[in-house]
């Protein structure tokens, strides 16, 4: 078996639809955010025309909070006085004062009995599932279509039955509760803010249903605390609903602008969970200074109310402009902006030409992380990006939204760039 030459005919199968992926180093310069500087990838791409002094539109520190002078002080001092490392798993000598510090900022934060930290949030909802739905005997997972694939490999994992909704419809997961038995086991898992659509998720029709069919409520929060609901507090808490809530989970990655997950839930699950799951048991503890800063970086973002409603102030004004140019989009309420190329091809295509002729990067999103056909450029906005910002980068879109003939014009650059 030449193991390297199977693994190759795959990774060429996956590139010829276009799937590859190539990484852009950047330098997220705290001083000068959202002006950057890209490390140019190659030779041939530094002979390009780009301009190193580029404009950053697909951070998901929503709320900079990893520029956050207070915050950085705090991970340094911590820093200096523990050392970089933990030293080991929770149980081995991994626990300290700064982990047990921020479970209780992020309990009291969820207005919740328990948290739990996690390496990443992936981890979290990964082995807090496969542990939960592997312990439970018989148990149903109902789980909305599109959730994110830490949640799907949670499930998965742990090889119990699952019925898959519709994306946000109520109405299919009903039809799916009401077809099993009212004393089987059930937990309905979903995210209450689709982040590559920007779709809220009415959380308090979900626990009702589950209510009513007597299931277990898991839900991501990941792209939603720090922005929704008093303080952050999530869109849970925004629908009053929070408590009700089995399990919630969420990111210290996003919002509050460092790394490491979490659940909250009630003192029991988190006591199950902390006693289970591999992913929390098996492995290095986060650094100290991490779970430091993490815990500051809440407590500021507690009291940032101005800066969520600049974000969706910035965000309405930003959609207003895009539905005047006719530009397509998926329009919602949240602070998360994609922007529809429908192919892979012009997704790509119209990221590089942001980047090399309107110093503006946006990653592409596509296959798998989104359907198939429905690739994107996906826009988030931060508080430091200024009205002008905003209107620069609709000016470039435009541009390349209404070139006469698009595709003509698209792949004659493509052509140029050699990226076809
Ligand atoms: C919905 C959702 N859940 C979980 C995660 C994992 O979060 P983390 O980056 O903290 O691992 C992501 C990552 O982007 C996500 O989008």
């Amino acid at each position: 078996m030449n193991y390297k030459d199977l693994l190759q005919k795959q990774l060429i199968k996956f590139s010829s639809k276009g799937y590859n992926r190539t990484f852009t180093p950047i330098y997220r310069y705290q001083e000068t955010f959202p002006f950057t500087k890209i490390d140019l990838p190659n030779e041939k791409i530094k002979n390009t025309k780009i301009n190193p002094e580029t404009t950053i539109w697909c951070s998901n520190d929503y709320l900079n909070m990893s520029h956050n002078q207070e915050v950085i002080n705090r991970m340094i001092e911590v820093i200096k006085e523990v050392g970089t490392g933990s030293g080991g798993t929770r149980n081995i000598s991994g626990t300290t004062p700064y982990h047990e510090q921020l479970e209780k900022k992020l309990a009291n934060f969820h207005e919740r009995d328990a948290a739990l930290i996690f390496t990443s949030a992936y981890v979290a909802n990964q082995t807090s599932l496969a542990t939960l739905c592997k312990k439970i005997p018989n148990i149903e997972v109902f789980s909305d279509q599109l959730n994110h694939a830490s949640l799907i490999e949670g499930i998965k994992n742990s090889k119990a039955s699952c019925s898959i909704f519709r994306h946000n419809d109520l109405d299919h997961l009903e039809l799916l509760l009401s077809e099993k038995d009212l004393e089987q086991p059930k937990i309905i898992v979903f995210e209450s803010l689709y982040s590559m659509d920007g779709t809220e998720t009415n959380v308090y029709e979900y626990v009702k249903l589950a209510k009513k069919y007597n299931a277990l409520t898991y839900l991501d929060e990941v792209h939603a605390v720090g922005l929704y609901g008093k303080g952050g507090r999530g869109i849970a808490f925004k629908n009053k609903i929070s408590n009700a809530v089995d399990i919630i989970n969420g990111t210290l990655a996003k919002g509050f602008g460092q790394i490491g997950g979490y659940i909250v839930a009630n003192q029991t699950t988190i006591d199950f969970i902390r006693s289970f799951a591999p992913g929390f048991i098996f492995t290095t503890s986060m650094m100290p200074s991490i779970a430091a800063a993490a815990t500051k970086s809440i407590e500021i973002v507690e009291s940032l109310d101005d800066k969520r409603t600049d974000i969706f102030n910035k965000a309405k004004y930003f959609k207003q402009k895009l539905n005047l140019l006719d530009i397509p989009f998926i329009d919602s309420n949240s602070h998360i902006i994609p922007i529809l190329t429908y192919s892979t091809k012009k997704a790509k295509l119209f990221s590089k030409l942001l980047l090399e002729q309107y110093n503006s990067y946006i990653q592409p999103i596509f296959y798998p992380t989104v359907p198939e056909g429905s690739a994107r450029l996906r826009i988030t906005i931060t508080p430091k990006h200024s009205i002008q910002d905003i209107d620069n980068l609709i000016g470039a879109l435009k541009r390349l939204f209404n070139s006469e003939k698009p595709e003509q014009s698209i792949s004659a650059v493509a052509r140029q760039n050699q990226v076809a």
